[in-house]
């Protein structure tokens, strides 16, 4: 995931890590002189960035405090990621990079995409909470023109051709 994170980012910026889980991607990616923030509902980090626990709406952060927010698999965890997502813009000064489990529009596609997020979800811990409220590419299109940030990045993170849960990385810019 670092390797597919790191063409979207410029030397010396500053990322905040929405979701950020144990902090593994941000260890890697700091090494290339990016100043890294992790906050998380849950604290599982294991590694010694910058690090804060919040409620899982309003960020602990100025507005336009940070370059780039990375937002990795965590908005399907809300209920309604409506009030996080304008956090997320709000304290971002350029881009926002989206990883997602994007639905096509199927019930199968729904339900493999469910039950996907429930075991892998489970393997991570325990403890975190999976509504799975996915979206389609277009939602996510929507959600992000609704606060004047547009599109410019999508790439299919598929392995293999039998895959049934369509990962994205979707990169949007102010
Ligand atoms: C599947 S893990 C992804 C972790 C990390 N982003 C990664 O890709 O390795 C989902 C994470 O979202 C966090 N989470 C759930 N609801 C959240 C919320 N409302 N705000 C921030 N993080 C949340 C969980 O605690 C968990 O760490």
């Amino acid at each position: 995931m670092a390797d597919l994170i790191i063409p979207h980012l410029s030397p010396g910026d500053k990322v905040l890590d929405v979701g950020c889980g144990d902090l593994r991607i941000g260890e890697i990616l700091s090494k290339n002189n990016i100043n890294w923030v992790g906050v998380d509902t849950l604290n599982y980090n294991r590694s010694n960035l910058e690090f804060h626990t919040f409620d899982g709406v309003k960020l602990p952060f100025n507005a336009l405090e940070f370059n780039v927010v990375l937002v990795a698999f965590v908005f399907h965890h809300c209920d309604d990621c409506k009030p996080l997502l304008s956090e997320c813009v709000r304290v971002s000064s350029r881009r926002v990079i989206l990883f997602e489990d994007v639905l096509n529009g199927s019930s199968f596609n729904r339900f493999i995409t469910n039950f996907h997020d429930q075991l892998v979800n489970w393997i991570i811990d325990k403890r975190i909470y999976c509504p799975c409220t996915f979206k389609t590419q277009d939602e996510w299109f929507e959600a992000f023109r609704a606060h004047g940030f547009n599109s410019t990045f999508t790439q299919h993170l598929k392995t293999h051709s039998l895959a049934m849960v369509d990962q994205q990385l979707l990169v949007f810019d102010r």
